[in-house]
């Protein structure tokens, strides 16, 4: 890794032990994820507008550290080191994401030249690397100067994303893999809007319910205008998922279950590739249930050519609300999520069951926080995440003997960042960084999962 500043990488890192390279098919992709705000920083360079995410960090109370975006790991100037770095981990793909407001700084009216050139030189950068640049549209930094207007509640902020999603395709659609045009729109509808804790930091499950529908629609509107230029780039979306498992037997438990599927897959899901929200989640938002034009869900369930999925745990659901993770007995993460990754398996083999229409998954992000102090050798000895990436990747192998679609695998993230809510606390990364020398240090896991994607190159030449 002569590219980095990092220290030489210790030569015999061992390959992740239980992952079977042979499991996965020839052409699976490798990658590492990120998006704009959490790494960019340069929050008011060359003509950028403010974000949702700007306004909110702003806020006293909103973020644990108190920190926000500004700086962050200041990937906008480090990013052919960044690039570099990536290259040397061995993986075929970057998942990243545009940042609206620096393309577009109030999401309507002009655009910033600045702001294109800087993805179309990563773009390039990533190409002249030989990598497959995987880039998401909306990783939640609406312009601020949208949300003045009503923001995901309004229904001309669809139509604001589709300009920016065809802005983006004619500039960078003939260059990239692949395009998605939301993450994680759940997190965006419930934590921004109904319980209060990402931005927009609204408190309102009705208008929740809309802002998830304008969502969808504006996905829905803004592949089939990116499909009528008919560019190379795949097209889809990102969405985050858990299995449901009911904490008891019990009729109660198992109903509720069934609810919190309904709510965060199924509402999705259904839209997606069935035309039509579940109803028993629609009964149980009742006058709260979003308003529907007419013809709206057909524009919703267009063809994609990939679904992204997110995954980090399960859910354990009481009707009374009273699992705690911390009595499970299993592993928790700094987040203090449960590390189970059978529940990775169990989620991409159903969502092959209920959606077979879904015909190219991915695993879009993948990962765990952990503490990661760093070494007396000045290095980050993450047992405990390589041992996370390890056990995950293997359920992946498992989803694809029992006939699961899947198209590749990416880890969330490439290096620590700005975890929202959880500010700079919460370390995510396969790569270290340090805030003060914004030095980047792999981790025992980042030189694990290298030598696991390059074992697996091996194989493919073999
Ligand atoms: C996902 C987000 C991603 C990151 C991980 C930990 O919900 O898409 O940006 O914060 O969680």
């Amino acid at each position: 890794m002569s590219s980095t500043n990092a220290p030489a990488p210790a030569a015999s890192a061992k390959p992740l032990p239980t992952a079977s390279a042979q499991d996965f098919p020839t052409d699976f992709v490798w990658g590492v994820a990120t998006s704009a705000f959490q790494i960019e920083g340069a929050h008011d360079a060359d003509g950028k507008g403010p974000s949702i995410w700007d306004t909110f960090c702003r806020q006293p109370g909103t973020i644990a550290d108190g920190s926000n975006g500004d700086v962050a790991c200041e990937h906008y100037a480090r990013w052919e080191s960044d690039l570099d770095l990536i290259r040397d981990l061995g993986v075929d793909a970057y998942r990243f994401s545009v940042s609206w407001p620096r393309v577009r700084p109030t999401g309507d009216g002009e655009w910033n030249e600045a702001g294109l050139a800087f993805y179309e030189r990563l773009v390039d950068g990533l190409l002249a690397r030989g990598m497959k640049p995987y880039l998401t549209l909306n990783h939640w930094d609406l312009p601020q100067a949208l949300q003045d207007l009503g923001g995901w509640g309004h229904r001309a902020t669809v139509d604001r994303f589709v300009e920016y999603a065809i802005g983006i395709a004619k500039r960078l659609g003939h260059k990239v893999a692949s395009v998605a045009t939301h993450n994680e729109p759940w997190v965006v509808a419930q934590l921004g809007h109904e319980t209060g804790i990402f931005a927009p930091g609204l408190k309102d499950r009705r208008l929740a319910a809309q802002v998830s529908h304008h969502l969808l629609l504006s996905h829905g509107l803004a592949v089939t205008a990116m499909r009528a230029l008919n560019l190379p780039a795949s097209l889809g979306i990102v969405l985050n998922m858990a299995p449901m498992y009911p904490a008891t037997d019990s009729d109660a438990d198992r109903a509720r279950a069934r609810l919190e599927d309904g709510k965060l897959r199924r509402w999705y899901m259904d839209p997606l590739f069935k035309g039509r929200y579940p109803q028993d989640v629609l009964d149980f938002l009742g006058d709260d249930a979003p308003h529907v034009e007419p013809g709206d869900m057909a524009k919703i369930q267009v063809p994609i050519d990939f679904l992204g999925i997110n995954y980090y745990s399960r859910g354990m659901v009481s009707a009374d609300d009273s699992f705690d993770p911390k009595q499970s007995g299993l592993e928790l993460t700094d987040m203090g999520w449960e590390v189970y990754p059978q529940g990775l398996t169990d989620l991409l083999v159903s969502v092959h069951r209920d959606y077979p229409d879904a015909r190219r998954l991915y695993v879009t992000e993948n990962g765990g926080a952990f503490p990661d102090p760093v070494g007396a050798d000045g290095r980050v000895h993450d047992a405990d995440r390589t041992r996370y990436l390890d056990t995950h990747i293997a359920a992946v192998g498992e989803a694809i003997r029992q006939g699961v679609p899947m198209a590749g695998y990416m880890v969330w993230s490439l290096m620590d960042n700005f975890e929202w809510a959880s500010g700079y606390e919460k370390r995510f990364g396969i790569v270290h960084v340090d805030y003060v020398t914004q030095r980047r240090t792999p981790k025992d896991s980042a030189l694990a999962y290298r030598d696991f994607v390059l074992a697996r190159r091996a194989t493919r030449q073999g």
